[in-house]
């Protein structure tokens, strides 16, 4: 019996020995043909898939995923995948690449293919060994690579025409400085990203500050307002009148609840989670409508609103909407003229839109202030 075991591991280990050599000698000959256009055995295919989908799995499990619906991180992400990903991965109306067909294993259609945010994350930032997929993450940030991920829950629904749309309006490939701004701190990067800074909140949000008494020492009073025009303005660029019409169409119908003083209407076309930023500050709905909307309400119903733009962007089930106007009131006998901004971002619930985020700012129009 023991003699019996003692035999059969002595015959493992020269089989063993056998394989490692015959292994050896295989590798060591030169039989094995690496060119990418030899493909894999069945077998052998199917062990590296599975060896590359755990591993992938397990390595980006933990990780913690930013909104991805922030339209300003999908616009960034756009502008990415347009500079470095298209040869391999195609875009939305390209049949294929003079480089893809070449490459084994073939990259994914990405302007197909439902990609994991997780899992694409990590293997944007890690690459693949032996494959073509780079890892990007030397050269990218975090916030940048979440970017291309958040682009890429969108990319398999657009049509070429949006696609080209989107990568036209986004900002340029190097513009890295934004850091953790694009996907962290709050819902807008890039240039509107500092509009939470803002100390002149817009249009609709003057009513808390101007319809108080002591509103000439108040931050946001006229003469405090000539400071921030030294600040970045909220950026209205890339957007186009009429690019979202029903988003647009929202926010005009916002805009009059406010200035028609129908409190019941304005809420009903913010989503339940929405925020509203002015004058350095956000506010969820619920304080919102507690506090500054009856303000706002106050104050535009003596005000005249003179639109001076309206544009939009879409995105799938988001769009930007961006507007400016014109106020004209008076504060306490003093004639005050504002150029105002306000950006919204919405969100197609069902059939409906509703704003999600809205940011205010307003400069005063000194030339023809009073
Ligand atoms: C030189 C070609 C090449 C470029 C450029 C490239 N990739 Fe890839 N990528 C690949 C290949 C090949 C794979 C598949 C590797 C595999 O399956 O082992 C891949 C896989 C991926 C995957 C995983 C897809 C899935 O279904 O799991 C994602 C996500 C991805 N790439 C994103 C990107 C992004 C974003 C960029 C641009 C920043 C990019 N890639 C640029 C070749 C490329």
């Amino acid at each position: 019996m023991k003699k019996h075991i003692k035999h059969h591991s002595i015959t493992v280990a020269v089989v063993l020995g056998v394989l490692a050599l015959g292994a050896g000698a295989f590798v060591y000959s030169g039989i094995y043909n690496i060119g990418a256009d030899d493909h894999h055995t069945k077998p052998v295919f199917a062990v590296l898939q599975t060896l590359r989908e755990r591993s992938i799995q397990a390595h980006s499990q933990d990780l913690k995923v930013p909104d991805l619906n922030d339209p300003q991180l999908i616009l960034k992400g756009a502008g990415q995948y347009a500079a470095m990903c298209t040869q391999c991965h195609l875009k939305p109306g390209m049949k294929d690449s003079e480089l893809r067909p070449g490459l084994y294993p073939q990259p994914p259609n990405l302007s197909q293919t439902q990609v994991d945010p997780k899992e694409a994350f990590w293997v944007i930032k890690h690459g693949i060994k032996m494959s073509a997929m780079p890892a990007w993450g030397g050269s990218h940030d975090d916030p940048t690579i979440w970017s291309m991920v958040a682009f890429l829950q969108k990319l398999p629904a657009m049509t070429p025409a949006q696609y080209k749309d989107i990568v036209a309006k986004a900002p340029p490939d190097d513009d890295m400085d934004m850091g953790d701004e694009a996907g962290r701190s709050h819902s807008h990067g890039g240039a509107a990203a500092d509009m939470k800074d803002m100390p002149m909140p817009g249009a609709a949000s003057h009513g808390h500050d101007h319809d108080q008494d002591q509103a000439a020492d108040n931050a946001h009073a006229p003469e405090a307002a000539t400071t921030s025009a030294a600040e970045t303005p909220l950026s209205l660029q890339g957007m186009t009148p009429n690019a979202a019409p029903q988003a647009e169409a929202v926010a005009h119908a916002f805009q009059e609840a406010l200035q028609r003083g129908d409190r019941t209407a304005a809420l009903a076309l913010l989503a339940p989670n929405a925020t509203i930023s002015e004058g350095g500050s956000t506010q969820t709905r619920e304080d919102y409508a507690n506090g500054h909307l009856g303000e706002d309400i106050a104050f535009l119903k003596d005000a005249r609103i003179t639109p001076v733009s309206l544009s939009s962007m879409l995105m799938g089930d988001n769009a930007m909407v961006g507007s400016e106007s014109e106020i004209r009131t008076t504060i306490k006998g003093k004639p005050l003229s504002l150029r105002s901004r306000e950006m919204l971002d919405l969100k197609k619930f069902g059939n409906s839109w509703k704003i999600v985020t809205i940011h205010w700012q307003s400069t005063p129009l000194t030339e023809k202030g009073s």
